[in-house]
């Protein structure tokens, strides 16, 4: 199939993903409980949130919680979840003020009730916004959502909705859980280790990646902004020669 995507000339990112992992080793290191890591990882998030539409960033995609994080401790879990429903109340004011749009992907079933009728609500009151697009992945896995892309696009099949003869990248994309969302630009890991573990495997395939050996409590608007200057030196070509 001929590479159809025009090379991309925009200095900064439209869609940056972050996996925002070291907080447990930032906790640690000060003798402190995991969860003091994920605390300080909220506060990140909310200047984060705040620095991308002044670096010209209109989505960003945050890897909250994966479909194998359920491994942690139980305390852990709970307290990431409570963080969640705290980030969600505290913030939807804010996020309506800025016109941040909110979503969510991956699975919601295993979710406790109030939490997915809490993700429904902020996403309801935000729907309009359209200063900044943020999307939070729990649980959250790339080959899981693929999966379940599949089982939506044979129930279409099935009932008549969709003809395979019209199945092509674009037209897969619609039934995954990112339909809608421009494929991310730039791809950023914290802490040091080197992997995708993951994360927006289908979406990511002609992203740039840098990783950095920071933990994500240390993450700042300024880091971001250094991460946006690297990018926009770096020549995308999606498979092109050079021009
Ligand atoms: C990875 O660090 C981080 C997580 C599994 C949780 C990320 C969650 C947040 C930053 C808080 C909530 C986010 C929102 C959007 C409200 P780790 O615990 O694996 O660190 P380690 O590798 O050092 O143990």
């Amino acid at each position: 199939m001929p590479n159809t995507r025009a090379l991309h000339k925009r200095p900064e990112p439209e869609h940056v993903a972050i996996i925002m992992d070291g907080n447990g080793r930032w906790a640690t290191r000060r003798g402190l409980p995991r969860l003091a890591g994920h605390k300080r990882g909220v506060e990140r998030v909310r200047e984060v949130v705040q620095a991308c539409p002044d670096l010209g960033v209109t989505h960003l995609t945050l890897y909250a919680f994966s479909t194998e994080n359920w491994k942690r401790s139980s305390a852990e879990v709970n307290g990431l979840m409570r963080l969640f429903r705290w980030y969600i109340r505290k913030e939807s004011a804010k996020l309506v003020e800025a016109g941040v749009r909110l979503r969510f992907i991956g699975m919601r079933e295993r979710l406790s009730k109030d939490l997915q009728v809490m993700m429904t609500q902020i996403e309801e009151l935000t729907a309009e916004n359209d200063k900044l697009s943020l999307t939070v992945a729990i649980d959250y896995g790339g080959r899981d959502e693929i999966l379940r892309g599949m089982k939506r696009m044979v129930e279409a099949r099935d009932a008549g909705d969709f003809d395979i003869a019209d199945l092509d990248e674009a037209s897969f994309g619609t039934f995954l859980d990112t339909d809608g969302l421009p494929d991310p630009d730039l791809v950023l890991r914290t802490s040091g280790e080197v992997r995708i573990s993951n994360y927006l495997l289908w979406q990511a395939a002609y992203a740039e990646y840098e990783f950095l050996d920071i933990c994500w409590p240390d993450f700042t608007g300024e880091v971001l902004a250094d991460c946006i200057a690297n990018y926009g030196q770096r020549d995308r070509r999606f498979g092109a020669v050079a021009g």
